[in-house]
């Protein structure tokens, strides 16, 4: 009998967007509903991968070093962790993918689209997140939560409007694939937004096991 694919399912935001504070909770959510999960995050997941993290959030480098890094990582990633769980019927929880390079090194930055893409389509052509939540908040909530963490990264330290390409162009993304994004609206309580989770949760799981 042929194992079925595990789901991918992925989390995005702007940094300060809270979806750090849900990871843990959607993986004992996910096993309490008898689903294996890996969970695991970009840039890094692997040794390289971490290796490669510390350089990308403390390192100064140009644009495209910056992109083809978040690249690198990405397939360690992919070929050694990600693709090897999915297709052993795991399902994978990965903070960050590739919606991540398109809206800061694509907006963030303004590196475009095209580079991006072109990278994706080398990369990961046949393999989209089943489902990706991307946590929104407006800019001045982001700055509040970022304000009482540790000390702040690379990408942590730029200016509101960097942010601002940044969430805009996660916005663009969920509006053009309705399906495959959920946006949650993350100025609502913990509580309020572990509800909304646990519907889609209780979806997924129903058409995964009836073979989507
Ligand atoms: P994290 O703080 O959510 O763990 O993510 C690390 C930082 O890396 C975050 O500021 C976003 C950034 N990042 C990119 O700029 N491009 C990418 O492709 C990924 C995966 C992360």
């Amino acid at each position: 009998m042929n194992t079925v694919r595990g789901l991918f399912l992925t989390l995005e935001g702007v940094d300060g967007a809270g979806k750090s504070t849900h990871i843990d909770w959607l993986v004992q959510e996910l096993r309490s509903r008898g689903i294996d999960v890996l969970s695991t995050r970009e840039p890094g997941g692997t040794p390289v991968g971490e290796k490669l993290r510390e350089l990308l959030l403390h390192e100064p480098m140009h644009l495209e070093c910056e992109t083809l890094l978040m690249f690198a990582a990405r397939a360690e990633h992919l070929r050694t962790v990600i693709e090897p769980a999915l297709a052993k019927g795991s399902w994978v929880l990965c903070d960050r993918f590739t919606d991540a390079t398109f809206a800061y090194q694509g907006g963030g930055r303004a590196l475009g689209t095209a580079r991006v893409a072109a990278l994706e389509a080398w990369l990961h052509p046949d393999l989209q997140p089943d489902r990706t939540w991307l946590f929104d908040v407006p800019l001045a909530v982001a700055r509040e939560r970022l304000n009482r963490t540790r000390e702040q990264d690379r990408f942590e330290r730029e200016a509101d409007a960097f942010f601002e390409r940044t969430r805009a162009v996660y916005l663009e993304r969920a509006t053009h694939e309705p399906v495959r994004f959920a946006i949650v609206d993350s100025t609502r309580s913990i509580e309020a937004i572990r509800h909304d989770l646990e519907i889609d949760l209780d979806i997924l799981v129903k058409l995964w096991a009836g073979g989507i």
